[in-house]
């Protein structure tokens, strides 16, 4: 277990043995389908973890210029890239950095698809199945009228050239989710598969999850493969890589209370460093409280930006809270560091890897020079 008493605060902290765990899982399923299963860059960009999640997948995947940029330096091989959108700006960066660019119209594929295939890119053509078990519209690429895929009744003829299809329509699902989007490609789209070469399943496959069975993706994979076997089959999950791999350190800094609710300040932001909190919104684990029961005193967690909705709560401890205690935030890899900004000039956690050996490496912290720097 990570002391984190020894760490800065605030401070992310990506624990390796955690890590090791969730990519032994993914191998497993590589090895078992032979699907290539690629990173998506945007649920975590921490570059200094990426010769360890190169040598267990088979890539990774982009979702602008700058991320392609990323994989092609830093992950050393091309990118898979797919982005709503491209523009004149950022074709040619793109181009130099990946060989799969999947398109999101055909007016795209039609306007940037001949300069990627005069380099020898493969280009596919992102698909909407008209499936997806997201409730939450803000995540659920399926909505009536979403921008995201074309629609079946869009698409009469594969224009020349293209090879591949994309669909993502998932997030922290299971298996019997991939289940049925798979029948709503093939009732779609069923038409186009045994004419392409590969088929891009998205992100959204929470493999590392503890419920989630990796022998039931197994068979729907095999199952697949089998009535489509020339196809090369990708899934590219971004949250199952750093799953659970990762804390926030924080401390309490102040107390506060008004009308009997009790705050803890801390010098973290829910608004700056963990906006998924807000957004969806969900309530974080905190290591060592529990849900308050009945009677129990609760305290709220204050974030530091001025925002008046800079908090979450209630959280029960087994101990009378004081200024100078850390609070420690469980999951906090994935969609975290990638999202956070530096609202209100508060200072930015650092960030630090807990290796197997105990020690613990501080990889990067920021400072005024880095906020100063994003202005002009
Ligand atoms: C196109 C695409 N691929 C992959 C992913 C990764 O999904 P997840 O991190 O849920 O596995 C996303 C997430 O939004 C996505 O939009």
């Amino acid at each position: 277990m990570v002391d984190f008493q020894k760490l800065p605060s605030p401070c992310f902290v990506l624990d390796e043995t955690l890590l090791d765990a969730n990519l032994a899982k993914i191998d497993s399923v590589r090895a078992a389908t032979g699907a290539e299963i690629i990173v998506a860059l945007k649920a975590c960009a921490m570059w200094r973890i990426f010769p360890e999640l190169a040598r267990h997948s088979d890539g990774a995947t982009a979702s602008s210029a700058a991320e392609a940029r990323l994989v092609f330096e830093e992950y050393g091989r091309p990118a898979h890239t797919y982005a709503p959108v491209y523009t004149d700006r950022d074709i040619g960066e793109i181009l130099r950095c990946s060989d799969h660019i999947t398109f999101n119209s055909v007016a795209q594929f039609e306007r940037f698809g001949p300069m990627a295939l005069l380099r020898g890119i493969s280009c596919g053509l992102r698909i909407n199945p008209q499936y997806s078990p997201v409730e939450t519209d803000l995540y659920n690429p399926c909505v009536p009228g979403s921008r995201l895929g074309i629609a079946a009744g869009e698409l009469r003829e594969l224009p020349a050239g293209v090879e591949g299809l994309h669909f993502h329509v998932l997030c922290e699902s299971r298996p019997h989710h991939l289940h049925l989007a798979l029948e709503a490609v093939e009732r779609h789209f069923g038409r186009f598969l045994d004419r392409i070469a590969w088929l891009n399943m998205g992100g959204g496959h929470l493999m590392t999850h503890a419920d989630y069975d990796c022998d039931e993706l197994i068979r729907i994979l095999r199952g697949f493969k089998a009535r489509h076997p020339r196809l090369r089959l990708i899934l590219e999950p971004g949250s199952a890589f750093t799953w659970r791999t990762g804390f926030l350190v924080s401390t309490v800094e102040d107390i506060v209370e008004n009308g009997g609710i009790r705050t803890a300040m801390l010098d973290v932001s829910f608004a700056c460093h963990m906006p998924d909190c807000l957004e969806m919104p969900y309530k974080p684990a905190i290591v060592g409280a529990h849900e308050p029961a009945a009677g129990e005193m609760r305290w709220r967690m204050g974030g530091n930006s001025c925002l008046a909705g800079d908090y979450a709560g209630d959280w029960a401890f087994d101990r009378s809270l004081r200024v100078g205690d850390r609070i420690v935030f469980e999951d906090m890899i994935h969609y975290t560091m990638v999202k956070t900004t530096m609202f209100n000039g508060v200072a930015h956690p650092a960030i630090a890897i807990a290796q197997r050996d105990g020690r613990v490496e501080i990889v990067r912290e920021f400072g005024y020079e880095d906020f100063r720097d994003r202005m002009s």
